[in-house]
């Protein structure tokens, strides 16, 4: 069977990710990369012995698959050119800079379902793919509170959005995905630091069915933390993204009374974005359907948006509105 012509458009930080795991890909032929840098795009076609196009118009009739990392900004312009040739497509997340334009893009992909049913469309919530959130899930964890701190030291690169549309969107991804019940009520207080827009934020949500969540995020520590605290009914997790480790503690009746049982989970180690891109060029040829998909992207953007209007409204309480 003929491999899936893949261009991946964007080759910055992380883009290049993105072409070496498609350029190693056995099911897929990196076809080209696409970057308006003629200097950065070069050097990753070169790279990953492909070749090198300023514009992802110029390669959309050579490809089946389209893999987008380019800033967040250009989500929206990109995807409907991408949709509109008929293109599977993987955005990364955020599936875009604001609501408006995510809510667009959803429309787009419906138009462009009518001609063909099977394109894919899916958003690179990667963290869905680390083994120890699978793992997670796979345990049936049933959480009533759930505590997650994604931290880094200022990155430099991101910074048209905010730390929620950059960073917390991960966590609110899975939370959706981990207590699968619609968010109900956001609480949260942020600041802008080192940026104009909120660069550290502390939310706390209320789902139906009473589970709870804080969430933290902030691209202003001095050191890179990403962990996640489960609370369920006589167990807890406690999962660090990084490390790929779960523990789960359980109370159970052991030799002398209840006694607190700890479990290191076994996982086996993966890289979440080779996952997440294997899993999306299966899909593009039809097998599986193991991704994260543009309604659930526009979900997390959804709560993203309840976030940030609570962060305003906490910096207009304080008088930096
Ligand atoms: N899934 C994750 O964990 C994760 C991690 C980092 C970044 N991201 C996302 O990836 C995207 C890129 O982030 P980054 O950190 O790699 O940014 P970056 O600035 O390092 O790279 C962006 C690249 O896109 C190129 N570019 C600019 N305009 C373009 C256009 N019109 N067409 C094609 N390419 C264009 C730039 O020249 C640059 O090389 C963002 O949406 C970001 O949110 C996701």
């Amino acid at each position: 069977m003929s491999r899936l012509r893949v261009a991946v458009v964007g080759v910055g930080h992380l883009g290049q990710h993105h072409a070496r795991i498609a350029s190693d890909s056995d099911g897929a032929e990196l076809v080209a990369v696409v970057d308006p840098s003629q200097e950065r795009g070069t050097e990753i076609a070169q790279k990953f012995h492909t070749r090198w196009a300023p514009a992802v118009g110029d390669i959309l009739s050579e490809v089946d698959a389209v893999q987008v990392a380019a800033p967040t900004g250009l989500h929206h312009a990109i995807g409907l050119e991408v949709l509109k040739a008929g293109k599977h497509l993987l955005m990364e997340k955020p599936l875009a800079a604001t609501l408006l334009e995510g809510e667009a893009l959803l429309a787009a992909l419906a138009l462009a379902r009518k001609m063909n049913p099977g394109l894919v469309a899916c958003v690179g919530h990667l963290e869905r793919f680390n083994p120890a959130v699978a793992a997670l899930r796979a345990a049936g964890f049933r959480p009533k509170f759930i505590e997650t701190v994604r931290v880094s030291p200022f990155p430099m690169r991101s910074l048209e959005v905010d730390v929620v549309m950059d960073v917390m969107i991960h966590d609110l991804d899975l939370l959706m995905a981990l207590v699968q019940r619609p968010v109900v009520d956001v609480e949260a207080v942020g600041v802008p630091v080192l940026t104009k827009v909120p660069d550290l934020v502390n939310a706390r949500l209320k789902f139906e069915g009473g589970a709870f969540a804080t969430v933290t995020a902030s691209r202003v520590a001095r050191k890179k933390e990403r962990t996640l605290r489960a609370f369920g009914h006589q167990e807890y997790a406690s999962l660090d993204f990084a490390a790929q480790k779960l523990e789960i503690l359980r109370l159970k009746m052991g030799e002398h009374g209840p006694e607190v049982i700890p479990e290191i989970v076994d996982i086996e180690e993966g890289e979440p974005l080779k996952l997440e891109i294997e899993a999306f060029h299966q899909a593009c040829i039809g097998q599986g359907q193991d991704y994260v998909s543009w309604a659930e992207g526009l979900e997390a953007m959804r709560v993203a948006d309840l976030v940030q209007k609570a962060v305003a409204e906490s910096l207009v309480a304080m008088g930096e509105g």
